[in-house]
């Protein structure tokens, strides 16, 4: 007797909600408390997940403790009202996610966030003492594929472990200053050459009206404008996926299916890192580098860029990030002409 062609597919569908399934119940259970989380050594070590929620004394007296739980709150409360159905996610969507097995974190590295610097970090957690300095590190090694471990790699028993019992962060940033950042960075730098092949060049030829030959070939003098032109063109996401330094950190780090333990936000960094670093119990030995240049200070530079943008693109823009304001309770700019 043949199965029917319906039953099949219903057992294919139960497969694949597994995944999901397991994902589903750790979002909404909170690590009982004094839950042997991270313990899977036999010894009872106090892992990060533990410290973190178990009420470690001094971390509640840091800061930013009391807005970590305020904004892990907003997030899924966000979750619920704007994201309509949970899908499955595959292994394909966890390459963010770094992994660190010896102190149980999972980071989800998000570009134009103080990544490279959290790359140095999670290299010298992970690196069983070849590095104790981070910023001995430079930039280009931390960026290496396969120095660390992504969640990616492994099978989905051992994802589904990890992300029930590691302490698992992010670090944000308000959604158009990351976007101006990732644009001046790979765009008015003359050494981005990379970028300016890849993506320049079809910016130009598509978003420019009589463009120079030079212009075309080099791909180097893109204006913000045209930028904002191909990223609200329905075309670009069809062909390809945003690069991950434009792309919304909704779509690298899926916010609504993982259970961040913490969320870091750009703009408080320093507490943030701090709050991270001593629920891993390591603040005493490493230290978060302090950015050389005066980051944040440059608070509003988006506004700056905006100015030139009209408001019909304004709108389309603010649409295409959406759900990264929303989400992280970033309040939509006043600077925006969107009536
Ligand atoms: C959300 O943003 C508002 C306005 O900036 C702020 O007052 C509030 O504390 C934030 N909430 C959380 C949970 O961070």
């Amino acid at each position: 007797m043949r199965m029917p062609r319906g039953g099949r597919l219903v057992l294919a569908t139960c497969l694949g909600s597994l995944f999901v399934l397991v994902l589903y119940f750790q979002s909404i259970t909170k690590p009982e408390p004094g839950g042997k989380t991270g313990s899977t050594r036999g010894k009872s070590r106090r892992g990060p997940l533990q410290t973190l929620y178990n009420g470690d004394q001094q971390l509640e007296l840091l800061a930013a403790h009391g807005s970590l739980q305020g904004r892990r709150e907003l997030l899924e409360q966000a979750c619920l009202s704007h994201t309509r159905k949970r899908r499955v996610l595959s292994p394909e969507d966890l390459k963010h996610l770094i992994v660190d097995d010896k102190h149980s974190l999972i980071y989800c590295y998000v570009p134009k966030v103080a990544c490279t610097n959290w790359k140095r970090v999670l290299m010298v957690l992970t690196s069983d003492g070849r590095y104790t300095d981070p910023l001995a590190i430079p930039a280009n090694e931390a960026h290496v594929a396969g120095n660390l471990r992504t969640l990616s790699e492994f099978s989905i028993h051992e994802i589904n472990h990890r992300l029930r019992t590691y302490l698992k962060f992010i670090f944000v940033r308000e959604p158009f200053e990351r976007l101006v950042s990732a644009y001046r960075n790979k765009f008015t730098r003359s050494y981005n050459t990379a970028f300016h092949k890849r993506y320049g060049t079809k910016i130009i030829r598509r978003h420019r009206p009589d463009p120079e030959p030079r212009a075309l070939r080099e791909g180097n003098d893109v204006t913000f404008q045209e930028f904002v032109q191909y990223l609200v063109d329905p075309r670009t996401q069809r062909e390809e996926p945003f690069n991950e330094h434009w792309e919304r950190v909704h779509s690298l780090c899926h916010p609504c299916l993982i259970h961040y333990d913490i969320v870091g936000k750009y703009e408080t960094l320093e507490p943030d890192a701090q709050a991270v670093l001593k629920s891993t119990g390591v603040e005493g030995t490493l230290q978060f580098p302090k950015s050389g240049k005066s980051t944040r200070t440059d608070g509003n530079l988006a506004a700056h860029f905006f100015k030139h943008i009209s408001p019909f693109y304004q709108k389309k823009l603010f649409n295409l990030y959406r759900m990264d304001f929303l989400l992280f309770n970033y309040s939509t700019p006043e600077y925006l002409r969107t009536q």
